[in-house]
């Protein structure tokens, strides 16, 4: 039976903007497994001459990420990246203060650096901004950008590496606003050791991206004023905010986590207003865009101890490996729904973390790798949205939330490239939903549909548990059993109860 109707308008020509592709970007800290019996296990049956995984490296190309972020994280505030170069049986442990690890330094700089390079992937790097500054970051920089003839550069040909790595993207520090940072500081003084930083890191190489610390969360108390301050020191240096946000299901309360996407949204419209703020201000013609540079699904307030509970621990650890439900995948797709909205100010977004860590890969020392049911909405949406996201004109009852007041009970959002079609829908509601699309006189055809539904069981570690998720709740449909075509700008999509669904097909103007 269906209970409600809603309407969803779309049009070729109303558009946000383009879809970076960056936007599909994951994170590696040395963080619990995620870098050692992770990406990394050398003696592992399926690891490479590198000691890398070569089952974890396929899982993340099917996964489609783009883009990955590293160090760090907490992690990045007390590490020495000159430590973690060179011939690693010279390299010593040293303790991790943020995640109270020994970390071992097998990995480092070098080893990330030509992991992403074969596996096709951009890397986004972390400098210490908590324990360190201008100086280390600059060299750091020199080591993987510069020419040969200087003394960074040099030393990583003198470590084999004689190509400059040429890495892009660059984040001055880690939620330096977090008091559990290391070495946090307030508003004025990260913003001007930011903006020292990233002017001097410019001089190094004019053609590099900078992302500036915003708010570790919407709840900082310090929000806003945050990004005030932040921006007003570094807006001339800096190209990027960074935004991070983890969303849970809390005391049972199913609608406001299902409704964690309206609360992303409306995070990114206030950072994007304050930032405005601060370029009005300033009479300039510049925008700052957002680095969404960690978000998802964890379990932080109900499953988390808490840092500082952590006891000192080596070896790769497990820490935060939450076992993800069919539920948090749909809200999962949902935040996607949203960070597709914003392609005009959001160019970059990294799905905190890929392996183990909150991730959407798991593995087994030793044994097999295999995929969280978070997985799925992600691959599908990086696999299909390509081109320009389209402007939708969404019309649907609200649900009443106890986190986040109204929220729409079906989010949408579409992509457009070259007349082939991708579009995204959640219903959040707990009752089927019949989705009237409306296409104004442009004709759509869809080819192909995949689902995922919410499962209400309590989540059980192991692949056997992510299998069963997903062959009872996730998988493609036959579009003749949920799409109707109408009069010819009409189609109409039926939508299971608690679901996110995908769509391909084409969206042709007439001619
Ligand atoms: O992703 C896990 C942690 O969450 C990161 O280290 C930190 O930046 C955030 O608080």
């Amino acid at each position: 039976m269906t209970t409600s109707r809603t309407r969803v308008l779309l049009h070729p020509d109303f558009t946000v903007g383009t879809v970076d592709r960056r936007l599909f970007g994951s994170f590696v800290e040395h963080l619990g497994r995620a870098v050692y019996t992770g990406i990394h296990e050398p003696g592992h049956p399926a690891s490479d001459e590198h000691g890398f995984r070569r089952d974890v490296a396929d899982l993340t190309r099917e996964l489609g990420v783009t883009t990955v972020r590293y160090p760090g994280g907490n992690f990045v505030s007390n590490y020495r990246w000159e430590d973690a170069v060179g011939p690693v049986e010279q390299r010593k442990p040293f303790l991790d203060l943020a995640w109270r690890t020994v970390e071992p330094n097998l990995v480092g700089t070098d080893e990330f650096l030509q992991w992403a390079e074969r596996e096709g992937i951009e890397p986004m790097m972390a400098v210490n901004l908590g324990t360190r500054g201008v100086e280390e970051a600059v060299a750091l920089l020199e080591y993987c950008n510069g020419e040969a003839g200087t003394r960074w550069a040099d030393l990583r040909i003198a470590n084999g590496r004689e190509e400059p790595y040429g890495v892009k993207l660059w984040c001055l520090g880690n939620e330096m606003d977090g008091p559990w940072q290391i070495g946090h500081k307030d508003a004025h003084e990260y913003g001007r050791l930011a903006r020292n930083t990233g002017a001097a890191m410019k001089l190094v190489d004019p053609t590099i991206e900078l992302v500036v610390c915003g708010s570790s969360s919407m709840q900082m108390e310090t929000f806003g004023a945050w990004e005030r301050t932040v921006l007003e020191h570094t807006y001339d240096v800096v190209d990027h905010v960074s935004m991070h946000a983890y969303y849970e299901e809390v005391d049972g309360d199913r609608a406001s986590f299902l409704g964690s996407g309206t609360a992303m949204d409306r995070f990114i419209e206030r950072v994007v207003a304050s930032a405005d703020a601060v370029g009005a201000q300033r009479r300039s013609d510049k925008k700052i865009t957002v680095s969404f540079d960690e978000w998802n699904v964890w379990y932080l307030t109900t499953r988390f101890p808490g840092e500082e509970n952590l006891p000192i621990q080596r070896d790769a650890p497990r820490i935060i490996e939450d076992v993800y439900s069919g539920l948090d995948a749909v809200v999962v797709g949902d935040l996607l729904v949203t960070l597709l909205n914003h392609a005009d100010r959001v160019p970059v977004a990294c799905l905190a973390q890929l392996v183990n860590v909150i991730a959407p890969i798991m593995t087994e020392p030793g044994g097999e790798a295999w995929r969280q049911p978070t997985f799925h909405p992600f691959a599908t949406t990086a696999r299909l949205a390509h081109g320009e996201a389209l402007d939708l004109r969404v019309s649907t009852p609200a649900i009443t939330t106890a986190a986040h007041g109204d929220v729409p009970s079906v989010t949408a959002a579409a992509t457009l490239a070259d007349g082939a079609l991708a579009l995204f829908l959640t219903n959040r509601s707990a009752e089927p939903v019949e989705v009237e699309l409306a296409h104004l006189g442009a004709s759509l055809d869809v080819a192909e549909g995949w689902t995922m539904t919410a499962d209400h069981e309590a989540a059980v570690a192991g692949p056997e548990h992510a299998r069963k998720v997903a062959a009872e709740h996730w998988g493609a449909f036959d579009v003749a059993t949920r799409v109707a075509t109408g009069d010819g700008t009409t189609t109409t999509v039926t939508l299971a109860p608690e679901s996110w669904t995908a769509l391909s097909g084409t969206l042709a103007s007439p001619k």
